[in-house]
C-alpha cells in the first residue's frame, strides 16, 4: 500500500530515514516535506497528509513531529482518519489489527531510530482484523 508521510521541524530528522526505508523497500511514497529543518507547525502539515489521503484514496499516512501526539491530535479532527500514535510495536500492530489505523504518528524526539523503523513495518504489516472489531471501528464515524 502506498504511504504518504510528513512532519514538522521536530519529525523532519526522522521522516528523512523513514521515507529512505519505504523508498528502499519499493514502496510508492509521496513525500510532502518539510524539506528542511526550518520550524514549521503541525497541524498544517498533518492537514495536507489528509487532504492527500482524501484525493488518493486507500494511502496510508505516517506523520512524525516532536512527541506523535500532536500530529495525532491534528489528523484525528478530519473525518475517516483513525491516527495512531505508537511508540512500540505493540502499539502499531493493536492499532491495525483492532483499531484499523489508516495513519501513524510517529515521536521523532522521543522514539529511537532502529524501534521507528520497526514500528512503521508493523504498521505497514498488519492486517485489520475485522470480526468484533468492525462494528467498533464504524461507531467512530458516528460520534
Ligand atoms: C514542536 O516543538 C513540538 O511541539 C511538536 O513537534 C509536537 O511534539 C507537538 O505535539
Amino acid at each position: 500500500m502506498p504511504v504518504v508521510i510528513a512532519s514538522d521541524h521536530a519529525g523532519y530528522q526522522l521522516k528523512k530515514r523513514l521515507v529512505d526505508r519505504l523508498v528502499s523497500q519499493g514502496i510508492e511514497t509521496e513525500d510532502l516535506g518539510p524539506f528542511n529543518d526550518q520550524v514549521c507547525d503541525y497541524p498544517l502539515m498533518a492537514r495536507k497528509v489528509v487532504n492527500f489521503m482524501q484525493n488518493n484514496l486507500g494511502w496510508k499516512g505516517v506523520l512524525v513531529c516532536g512527541s506523535s501526539l500532536g500530529m495525532c491530535i491534528a489528523a484525528n479532527r478530519f473525518p475517516g482518519v483513525r491516527a495512531i500514535a505508537a511508540s512500540t510495536a505493540e502499539h502499531a500492530r493493536l492499532g491495525r489489527s483492532h483499531n484499523n489505523g489508516n495513519v501513524l504518528c510517529l515521536g521523532g524526539r522521543l522514539t529511537p531510530e532502529p524501534l521507528a523503523l520497526e514500528i512503521l513495518d508493523v504498521f505497514l504489516n498488519t492486517d485489520f482484523e475485522g470480526g468484533r472489531h468492525q462494528a467498533r471501528v464504524d461507531m467512530l464515524d458516528m460520534l
